[in-house]
């Protein structure tokens, strides 16, 4: 694709800036829809986000930036404006840059995470969910279950401390779900999603015992690297039908696109 003066910037801000893959697939991704779109990744460190973001305010033909560690928490402050879900989640993870300057942050894991389920038909409304973990993604896919309908949800965490206070977070927002933290059998659950970063590494254990889940069930794994973790591999072998983070990537492409264009 040829980078013209009409062609929108975007960025992807960073520190360390080598394992940054998000700009790769964003630029797959308008590639494919033809969109004149370029996305670079910008190294940025923690002390330099508010020049850097001053200075994007000012160069008119960026339409936004994905933000990614360390900056999803204390991009916040230099926000013009913020999403519901940037209050709930407590991060961004894209902001819009307005044609007259403005920037508006939002947090597309949760409905990414909601929409990629939805595409592998799997069911969330009125279920029964367990949720292992409750740091940062978690607590984007804790709220996104309770915000699609889940009936129960119960999060497990090896910090349970956080899993309690996560819980309680979700359940004052939607009281409608039943929402508790705790260790939990995973077999009596419709759907069982893996939050933690367990997976990612070859010698990593299971995140959980999936004694008993069967082809009755669903298993979601939101890494991204490998694309089938131990655990899908696992569900798969016992006839579970499994959901990988690609797709939660994917479906929040579309999100980004969807997002500047408004
Ligand atoms: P992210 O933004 O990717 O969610 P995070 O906020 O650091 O990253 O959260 C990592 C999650 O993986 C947490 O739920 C963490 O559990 P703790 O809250 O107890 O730390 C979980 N996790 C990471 N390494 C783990 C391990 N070795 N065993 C069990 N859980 C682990």
């Amino acid at each position: 694709m040829e980078i013209t003066g009409k062609t929108k910037i975007m960025f992807v801000l960073a520190d360390p800036i080598g394992h940054v893959r998000a700009s790769a697939v964003l630029n797959a991704y308008f590639r494919s829809i033809d969109d004149d779109v370029a996305v670079s990744p910008l190294h940025v460190l923690p002390a330099d986000l508010g020049a850097v973001l001053a200075s994007i305010r000012l160069m008119r033909n960026v339409v936004g930036f994905g933000v990614t560690i360390p900056h999803k928490t204390s991009v916040i402050e230099y926000l013009d404006e913020a999403t519901p879900e940037v209050a709930l989640i407590g991060a961004v993870n894209f902001v819009k840059r307005t044609a007259d300057g403005r920037l508006v942050g939002d947090n597309l894991d949760a409905r990414g995470f909601v929409a990629s389920l939805a595409q592998h038909r799997i069911a969330v409304r009125g279920r029964k969910v367990l949720q292992v973990g409750a740091g940062g993604a978690g607590r984007a896919t804790a709220f996104g279950l309770a915000g699609a309908g889940t009936r129960e949800l119960t999060i497990m965490n090896r910090d349970e401390a956080k899993a309690r206070a996560l819980a309680a977070a979700v359940s004052r927002r939607y009281p409608g779900t039943k929402v508790s933290a705790g260790h939990a059998e995973a077999r009596s659950f419709d759907l069982i999603v893996n939050t933690t970063s367990l997976g990612m590494k070859i010698d990593d254990p299971l995140p959980l015992d999936l004694e008993g889940v069967g082809p009755g069930a669903a298993v979601s794994d939101i890494i991204v690297t490998p694309e089938v973790t131990p655990l899908l591999a696992r569900a798969a072998t016992q006839g579970a039908r499994t959901v990988g983070g690609r797709p939660m990537l994917d479906a929040q492409m579309v999100l980004v696109a969807k997002f500047i264009a408004r």
